[in-house]
């Protein structure tokens, strides 16, 4: 029974699935199948499925479906796995659903090709009920893209969340797992209707503690989380530490290749497994931001990864090993350093090692989630490995879920970017999925953006991120029009002119942020350690130069070939020639790939330092507008989603001005030249 003060009774906690606004939405027509569930299977996941489809049915139709495993010749919505696929282990997930009219049979099917493709399609009828859509076009066929589907927690035993911005965690409090297991059910149930398959349940950064996640002291405890998980077919992965054997105090040494090390990853394997027999595998940072790795020991990390891949094979689990891996900074001294080219440089050696249970998990951009950035060299450039895409969903850069900033507009454009590895079209969706180059397994993986706040997200817009990142992950060819709208339709409503003007403010916001921010390419204007607000200089990491080389006559960092640090050379023909010269290099990355003179005259006609300084005005506008346009929505959206959103407009706002005045006054103080109509003076 709910009580008041219950966190679910919170307007914005069932996100994307509010029945109460799909009563609204849900064609009538669909009512009279929803009196019987036919099913013949009885699986875990399938049960799952019936369990939701009755709960939507009820909430949205008010009446209680009766479950049966023979067919009546009633009017019925029927669940099935597909025959003749089911033995190929290969397959790709997908699911059918249909309206069956003939005869004696009047149906709706929802069949899939195993029993998680049955709970996708489930969730994809009930949000068809959402969407209003009629039973002439509730029919679809639906293959997954990816693989891999994936969550990453950076949450942490004491409750912190790395760059969490919603709250504390779910699954930790005061050095303890909670046995908060109704929330992560409906965490769960959220992350699989929109077709997550897998979830890291710990923070990349391993601390001693959370170390011994692998041991018997915490596995009885995360068995249980994962069982929650694998009745929405999610399998759980757990971020280890490198140096498990040395801080669980068992051994002296880490090595890789050494057999003690060798026999405790398999012990442990055994051991994680005979608690968690599905268990999926290990995230590992390994030689990045002190993690340790195999290169303390002379080894790489094909030699790295591949010790852990053998220890988990027998089970069948991966190994996820991240890229994130970098030796140098901004440095004025020698300018030929560059962070961007790190990744590619450790890892495109050792393409054609990694054994095949081994996945490399790839940031989307070379750098560290900037607002823009060009998308990873390494995609297209690992021919024989298997990948996977990074993102980061929870808004350490992009503005920690005050500021609104829709982030599959980010991601569609690394999604959709063409390496050329292989001649044209060879879009790094292709890559990371497998097919462009025959891997055998890859997907996306996202950084989550969600705590314990009642919406789960912080700021209620911030759902649209999560949505659009479960969404993108199962059809990368999704169009952000489409998920924005369809994201606002499920949460707010089917009223038209609601969900235009809410699906155009989100598909807005992502410019906007950038050009209060950091237009041009430019990035890292951030305070220290907390990344929110602007500070020119700030970056933590700027003691020998600052990642955007700001002087007197110019700023940006030479990328080039020819002049610079050669970055611009990871790229494939074509984009290599684009990205070098100044003439093809897009404008929105002038400055990540050129140093430019700040009287450089752009496609505008405007210079560079003019078109800074507008578009610092421009993007505080623009939240001006944001804000209006959400303000006109005051009577059809629920009270008090509208106050909290209403709020975060207000703080957006400040932090829009703040950067528009600290950036601008910096440049002017830097060059000390305000052009002729005196533009950059403050009005
Ligand atoms: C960023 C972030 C860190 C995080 C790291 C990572 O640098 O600021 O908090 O640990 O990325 O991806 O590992």
């Amino acid at each position: 029974m709910k009580q008041a003060g219950d966190i679910t009774l919170h307007p914005a906690y069932s996100c994307w699935m509010n029945f109460k606004t799909y009563q609204k939405s849900a064609d009538q027509s669909i009512k009279k199948y929803c009196r019987f569930i036919l099913t013949k299977i009885s699986s875990r996941v399938v049960n799952t499925a019936v369990n939701e489809l009755s709960a939507a049915i009820e909430g949205i139709y008010h009446i209680k479906p009766r479950e049966i495993s023979e067919n009546h010749d009633v009017p019925c919505i029927e669940l099935s796995i597909e025959e003749n696929n089911s033995a190929d282990s290969n397959q790709v997930c997908g699911f059918t659903i249909k309206h069956i009219n003939e005869k004696t049979t009047d149906k709706i099917v929802i069949s899939g090709t195993d029993e998680c493709a049955v709970l996708y399609g489930v969730f994809r009828f009930i949000f068809s009920l959402g969407l209003g859509k009629s039973i002439d076009n509730i029919q679809t066929e639906q293959k997954t893209y990816n693989r891999l589907r994936m969550i990453n927690q950076w949450d942490n035993l004491s409750g912190d969340i790395e760059r969490g911005y919603s709250g504390r965690s779910i699954f930790y409090e005061n050095g303890k797992i909670t046995k908060n297991y109704a929330r992560i059910r409906d965490y769960a149930r959220l992350l699989s209707s929109v077709g997550i398959n897998h979830i890291v349940l710990n923070n990349v950064n391993v601390h001693e503690e959370e170390t011994k996640f692998i041991t018997d002291k915490y596995l009885p405890e995360l068995k249980k989380i994962a069982a929650v998980f694998s009745d929405f077919g999610i399998r759980i992965l757990l971020s280890v530490n490198f140096a498990a054997p040395i801080v669980l105090g068992r051994l002296s040494t880490a090595d890789p290749l050494d057999k003690d090390v060798q026999r405790f990853w398999h012990e442990t394997a055994n051991k994680i497994y005979s608690y968690i027999p599905d268990f999926a595998g290990f995230l590992v940072k390994a030689d990045s931001e002190s993690s340790p790795g195999p290169y303390t020991y002379g080894r790489d990390h094909a030699q790295g990864a591949n010790m852990l891949a053998d220890a988990l094979r027998p089970h069948g689990g991966i190994v996820v090993w991240r890229c994130f891996v970098y030796n140098c900074h901004a440095d004025w001294r020698n300018r030929k350093l560059d962070r961007a080219k790190a990744a590619y440089e450790n890892f495109v050696p050792l393409d054609g090692r990694f054994k095949d249970n081994v996945v490399l998990q790839i940031k989307n951009g070379p750098m560290d989630f900037q607002i823009r950035e060009p998308v990873n060299p390494l995609f297209g450039s690992l021919e024989k490995t298997n990948q996977v895409i990074e993102f980061q969903i929870t808004q350490e850069y992009t503005g920690h879920q005050i500021d609104l900033c829709f982030l599959p507009s980010l991601w569609k454009e690394s999604l959709d970017f063409d390496t050329a590895a292989k001649g044209k079209n060879s879009l790094v969706r292709d890559v990371v999925n497998g097919k462009l180059f025959h891997t055998s397994t890859g997907g996306i993986a996202g950084v989550s953006n969600i705590g314990d706040s009642p919406a789960w997200t912080g700021n209620p817009l911030a759902q649209a991120n999560l949505f659009g990142f479960g969404r993108l992950s199962w059809d990368p060819a999704l169009s952000c029009e489409d998920i924005a709208s369809e994201w606002a339709t499920l949460t707010f409503g089917s009223n038209v002119a609601t969900v235009e003007k809410i699906t155009n403010m989100l598909l807005r916001s992502r410019e906007i942020y950038e050009d209060y921010t950091c237009p041009l390419g430019i990035g890292w204007f951030v305070n220290p350690d907390s990344h929110y607000g602007p500070n020119v200089d700030g970056y933590e990491y700027s003691h020998w130069g600052t990642y955007h080389y700001a002087d007197l006559k110019g700023i940006g960092v030479d990328r080039t070939m020819a002049t610079g640090t050669g970055f611009t050379g990871q790229y494939k023909n074509e984009n290599a020639q684009m990205y070098e010269h100044i003439e093809s290099c897009p404008e929105n990355l002038l400055l990540f790939f050129h140093h430019m003179p700040y009287d450089f005259v752009l496609k505008s006609g405007l210079t560079i330092l003019q078109h800074i300084y507008d578009r610092h005005f421009r993007g505080v506008e623009e939240v001006v507008e944001l804000q209006k346009i959400w303000d006109s929505l005051q009577d059809e959206i629920d009270p008090d989603i509208f106050q909290e959103v209403r709020h975060r407009f207000e703080l957006q706002l400040k932090n829009a001005i703040e950067w528009r005045d600290v950036v601008n006054t910096y440049f002017y103080r830097k060059t000390g030249i305000p052009d002729e109509k005196g533009r950059y003076i403050y009005p």
